[in-house]
């Protein structure tokens, strides 16, 4: 099948979260099992910095009131998947990809637009159109809402499936109502069966009754976003397409996440020979500024976006009996000034011990999985989550809150079978429980060991989840099943 994603992070191209690890893994997985896989992603300024592409095609975009164009330029077919950047230099010539100084971008509404219609427009040239276009997140949502209104009568389109994935609800691309005509979207889009959400414009609904087929990347994500608990509003959209909504768990790319091979290691290991992860201990603790450092210390990892999804509220909650212990946390991470601050913080109070970097470091991402002994996500909510996943890999068992897929991944350890350490209640104490369990197991060496082998055992490659959405794929291109058109009254 041939199958054209349109995404607004991916790696190689751009990244700030595990979008971007998604889409740079599941296109390869998918091309592997002999799918034709385009990729369709922003050109912003950081991707392929000062690289001159060759550019593929010019489109041009129904703007008022004067049109608007871009090109679209060949990233370089690689592993039988073949990426394009959409290069617009008014709307992605900018540092951040979203926002600059924590404020979204006013004009995001406009920018995520273009680029939509950027990829149907340039879909248009191929010779036959793909058999679905997959799109994620709200970013990629205007996708549907322009296939059911403004080309409802494109014949080019007219066999064309779409499938849309949510990866995270909490970020849905509102708007004020002005943002229709910034959209060039019909008036008639914003009624509470259509684009509508309490006065505002909202996309992410667009992608979700407009699409043919939904997922998420876990299955018990998929439930919860039912329920008004963690359904940020659209649970009752979400259950009135619930028999077109599926949950498929986000695998790891092993050519980036392996300890065996990762180049960013001061030593690689494996689970045959895990000498290399004391060295990585060692050199990690003192990079992060820890004087003389104690290895027989558990060291506590996290590497996470500061968002108040994470949960590290729960953190500050249980600073000082934790930081009581004989212990090293080492966190990397960016976000809400909030959260920055309380890393920071914690660091200025315990130091030596709370060892924080705030910034953006893939290298140290990768160190922090392989010198750190455990690793912490107290999530409020996680749709799938993958640093837990490769910290399994790492031999770094997680300690994690049971939600999303952080409770789909990770096996609570009994003293032989389990992964790691979960907890439930998203409380303090409850969290603190988990890391006491972990940590007095760390004190164990052989139920460690145990538990590490476990860990490193765990296969969460690609290839079932890769079956999944093929299989999703071939449904949708075969039962003719489409979502319904709307009015542009
Ligand atoms: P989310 O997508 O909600 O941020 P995930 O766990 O799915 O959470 O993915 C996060 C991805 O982003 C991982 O690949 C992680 O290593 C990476 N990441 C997050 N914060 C940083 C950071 N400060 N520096 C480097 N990589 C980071
Ligand atoms: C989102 C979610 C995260 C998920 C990622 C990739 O950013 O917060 O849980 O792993 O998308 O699907």
């Amino acid at each position: 099948m041939k199958i054209c994603f349109v995404a607004s992070e991916g790696v190689p191209f751009a990244k700030t979260g595990g979008l971007a690890d998604v889409v740079g893994a599941l296109p390869k997985a998918l091309a592997a099992q002999g799918h034709a896989i385009e990729v369709f992603l922003p050109r912003y300024r950081a991707t392929m910095a000062g690289k001159q592409l060759s550019s593929v095609a010019h489109v041009t975009l129904p703007f008022r009131p004067e049109l608007k164009f871009a090109t679209i330029e060949d990233g370089g077919q690689a592993a039988g998947v073949h990426p394009y950047l959409f290069n617009s230099p008014e709307y992605f010539d900018r540092d951040g990809l979203y926002q600059a100084q924590g404020q979204d971008y006013p004009d995001n509404a406009r920018r995520f637009g273009a680029f939509c219609l950027g990829a149907l427009e340039f879909l248009k040239r191929f010779p036959s159109p793909p058999d679905v276009i997959h799109c994620h997140d709200w970013q990629a949502a205007a996708v549907p809402i322009y296939l059911r209104s403004l080309y409802r009568e494109d014949p080019f389109f007219k066999n064309v499936r779409v499938m849309f994935t949510i990866h995270n609800l909490g970020y849905q691309g509102l708007f004020p109502p002005s943002a229709l005509e910034d959209l060039a979207l019909p008036a008639g889009l914003f009624t509470m069966q259509g684009i509508e959400f309490y006065g505002k414009v909202n996309l992410l609904k667009g992608g979700i009754i407009y699409s043919d087929f939904i997922s998420t990347v876990s299955r018990k994500y998929a439930e919860e976003i039912q329920t008004p608990e963690y359904g940020c509003g659209l649970e009752g959209v979400l259950r009135s397409r619930k028999d077109r909504l599926t949950g498929i768990l986000n695998g790891v790319d092993y050519d980036d996440w392996d300890p065996a091979t990762d180049k960013f290691l001061p030593m690689n290991y494996t689970a045959n020979d895990l000498r290399g992860k004391q060295t990585c201990k060692a050199e990690l603790l003192k990079k992060m500024g820890a004087v003389n450092p104690r290895l027989e210390r558990p060291a506590i990892g996290i590497v996470s976006r500061f968002a108040a999804q994470k949960g590290f509220d729960l953190i500050a909650e249980i600073a000082e009996p934790l930081m009581a212990k004989e212990l090293y946390v080492v966190a990397l991470g960016t976000g809400e000034p909030q959260y920055e601050n309380l890393f920071r913080q914690m660091a200025a109070r315990y130091p030596g011990k709370f060892l924080a970097r705030i910034a953006y470091d893939n290298a140290l991402a990768h160190q922090i999985e392989a010198g750190a002994d455990m690793f912490l996500m107290p999530s409020r909510y996680e749709p799938c989550g993958l640093n837990q996943i490769y910290s399994l890999k790492y031999g770094t068992p997680p300690v994690v809150r049971a939600t999303g897929g952080l409770d789909d991944t990770i096996k609570d350890f009994n003293g032989k079978a389990g992964t790691g350490f979960k907890f439930t209640e998203y409380s303090a104490e409850a969290l603190f429980g988990a890391l006491q369990r972990a940590i007095e197991t760390y004190r164990r060496q052989a139920a460690w060991h145990v538990i590490v082998q476990n860990a490193m055992s765990q296969d969460f490659s690609w290839t079932q989840s890769a079956r999944e959405y093929a299989a999703v794929y071939e449904r949708l291109a075969k039962s003719g099943v489409q979502g319904p058109a709307v009015g542009v009254g």
